[in-house]
C-alpha cells in the first residue's frame, strides 16, 4: 500500500504571523484522513512552523536545501539546518528553483544524494514545459529528469523518495492536466522506474500530482490509480481549500 500524501508548498507566501494563523486554522479544521499532510513554509517561518505544530499530525517541509555540508555558500541552507529544527522532508526541483535559479539536473542529483545520505526525505518535482508537450516530448522530457537527477541511487534509496510530477504549464495557470492525462504520465513514470529498477521499488513510491488542484478538482485527479495524492500551490494558502483537498483524497 501506497502512502497517499497532500503537501502544501507555500512558496514565498505568508510571513510569521500569517503563517502561525494558517496554521493554527488549518489544525483546527484537519479532517480525518488516511493521507500524510506536509506544509512547506519558507525557511524563515519553519521553527514557528514545527512549534506550532507540535501536537498535530501535518508534518513540515522545507522548499529547498543546499548539497553541501556547510561552508561559504552565503544565503543557503543545509541539511543539518533543517534537521537540527526537528525537518526532515525537503522539496528539490520545483520548476520555479529550476526556471528562475538556474537548478539543473546535475545540480539536483547532487542535492538528492545529500538528503539521502542525510536522512531527509526529498519531494522530487520534476515535469514538462508546454513546448514539450506540444511537440510530443513529454515522456522523454520526463524519463530524462527522472534519469539524470535520480537513477544513480540504489534501490534502497528509495524509500526516502517522493514523485511529484508537475506539468510546468499547468502551475499556477489554473489549467490542470486532466486525470487521464496525470495518470498515463503516472503510469509512465512508474513503468521508467520498474525498468530501471524493479517493480518493488516502482510500486512503493508515491507519485503525486500538482499543477492548479483545487477543491473542485481533486476528487477526480486523486481517484486515478497511479495518483497517490497532490503537490498544492495556491490552494494552500487558504485552510478551508487545502482542507477540501485533503478531505477528497
Ligand atoms: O508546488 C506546487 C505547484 O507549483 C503547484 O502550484 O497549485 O498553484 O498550481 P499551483
Amino acid at each position: 500500500m501506497r502512502t497517499k500524501i497532500v503537501a502544501g508548498n507555500w512558496k514565498m507566501n505568508k510571513n510569521l504571523q500569517e503563517t502561525e494563523a494558517l496554521l493554527s486554522e488549518l489544525s483546527a479544521m484537519l479532517p480525518d484522513s488516511t493521507a500524510e499532510v506536509i506544509v512547506a513554509p519558507t525557511f524563515v517561518n519553519l521553527q514557528a512552523a514545527i512549534n506550532s505544530l507540535q501536537s498535530s499530525t501535518i508534518k513540515v517541509a522545507a522548499q529547498n536545501m543546499h548539497f553541501a555540508e556547510s561552508g561559504a555558500y552565503t544565503g543557503e541552507i543545509s541539511a543539518d539546518m533543517l534537521l537540527s529544527l526537528g525537518v526532515d522532508i525537503v522539496i528539490l526541483g520545483h520548476s520555479e528553483r529550476r526556471a528562475y535559479f538556474g537548478e539543473d539536473d546535475a545540480l539536483l542529483a547532487k542535492k538528492v544524494k545529500t538528503a539521502v545520505e542525510k536522512g531527509l526525505k526529498t519531494i522530487f518535482c520534476f515535469g514538462e514545459e508546454l513546448e514539450d508537450r506540444k511537440s510530443e516530448n513529454h515522456f522523454s522530457v520526463v524519463e530524462s529528469q527522472l534519469k539524470n537527477a535520480l537513477f544513480d541511487l540504489d534501490a534502497s534509496a528509495w524509500k526516502s523518495i517522493i514523485l511529484a510530477y508537475e506539468p510546468v504549464w499547468a502551475i499556477g495557470t489554473g489549467e490542470t492536466a486532466s486525470p487521464e492525462q496525470a495518470q498515463e504520465m503516472h503510469a509512465f513514470i512508474r513503468k521508467t522506474i520498474a525498468d530501471a529498477y524493479n517493480a518493488s521499488v516502482a510500486d512503493d513510491v508515491s507519485i503525486l500530482y500538482g499543477g492548479s488542484v483545487k477543491p473542485n478538482n481533486a476528487a477526480e485527479i486523486f481517484s486515478k490509480p497511479d495518483v497517490d495524492g497532490g503537490l498544492i500551490g495556491g490552494a494552500s494558502l487558504v485552510a478551508s481549500d487545502f482542507v477540501a483537498i485533503i478531505a477528497a483524497i
